[in-house]
């Protein structure tokens, strides 16, 4: 893939060493206040698409782009999260007992010492979320996954940046094409020279632009790889829009100085964080799977019928 790509460094920034991406950040701090009141005593994170929760989603695809470490920001609420990636001594034993196979379990299982939390005691915003976990990041470059964004791809969306980034270095983010009229809802980017299929140098972005002031129709989706040096970013960063401390403000600072492309994901994209795209999840999931598509299917007719 991208086999012409031998060579290119981006034209605005001189290259930076590209060390491996190890490490994964999982922001999970925030207060899910569009999931209300699912989301008073269970994490948003926990929410379960057909039979995984949204976190389990972001976890397999993190291992599938070789991730090792994986590091939760957590905050109040949020210990299931953790829970739900030990061993439960209890049911492993209780469905041996019953001649259960504990397969269904394996993709809960983490290396020991692979899982590390670090606790956002207020939550300040994305960027301050991602600055909470910079003892843990140290001096390597890393990715971040937003669960609540739902990515399914073949290969996953992490998968796909870790192959850009083993072409361009530097620090990556996935986009994807929307409606034009849909730009002021989301993180934009303003797109600068086309590198490869799929992969395109960054010149600036903005948080919801207004309609004329958008730069592109390019959205930001919940998947990064940054360098290190975001943290000192973050670090000395004001409050942006709604009065949160911004991640987006914090990568806009770094272009320029350091390699910065966007990923066009060729899978789709689920936002899990607003009730209709979670709905639409659990369609398109249920519909995919050997297991439940024909039954699905039937259902999906009948209530279309029933509705009219
Ligand atoms: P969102 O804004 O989508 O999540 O943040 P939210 O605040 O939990 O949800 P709503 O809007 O109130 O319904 C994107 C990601 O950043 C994390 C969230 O947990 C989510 O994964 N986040 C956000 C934090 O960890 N800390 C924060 O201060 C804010």
């Amino acid at each position: 893939m991208r086999q012409h790509l031998r060579g290119y460094t981006s034209a605005m920034t001189a290259p930076i060493e590209r060390k491996p991406i190890r490490k994964a950040v999982f922001p999970v701090a925030g207060l899910g206040t569009r999931f209300l009141p699912a989301t008073k005593a269970i994490p948003k994170e926990m929410l379960p698409i057909i039979d995984r929760p949204l976190i389990q989603y972001a976890v397999d695809e993190a291992r599938e782009a070789g991730i090792e470490q994986l590091i939760f920001v957590t905050g109040r609420g949020k210990t299931s999260i953790v829970e739900h990636f030990d061993t439960a001594y209890e049911l492993e034993a209780t469905m041996t007992g019953r001649g259960k196979a504990l397969d269904v379990l394996e993709p809960t299982r983490i290396q020991p010492g692979n899982l590390v939390t670090v606790r956002q005691q207020v939550p300040l915003g994305l960027g301050h979320a991602i600055w909470c976990a910079r003892a843990i990041v140290g001096d390597e470059p890393f990715a971040i996954f937003l669960p609540d964004e739902l990515m399914i791809g073949a290969p996953g969306c992490m998968k796909q940046m870790v192959e850009a980034y083993n072409e361009v270095g530097g620090n990556l983010i996935s986009v994807l094409e929307v409606p034009h009229e849909e730009v002021s809802s989301y993180g934009v980017i303003k797109p600068g020279a086309h590198v490869a299929h799929g992969l395109t140098e960054v010149l600036g972005l903005v948080e919801k632009p207004k309609l004329a002031d958008a730069p592109s129709n390019l959205i930001i989706s919940g998947r990064y790889i940054l360098q290190p040096e975001v943290m000192r970013t973050l670090e000395n960063q004001g409050k942006g829009a709604g009065g949160e401390i911004q991640l987006t403000d914090a990568m806009a600072r770094m272009i320029g100085e350091q390699p910065f492309h966007a990923v066009t994901f060729a899978g789709r994209r689920y936002d899990c964080g607003s009730k209709l795209g979670f709905v639409e999840a659990t369609l398109e999931l249920a519909l995919g799977r050997a297991d439940m598509a024909d039954d699905v299917r039937a259902l999906v007719r009948r209530l279309a019928d029933e509705i009219g």
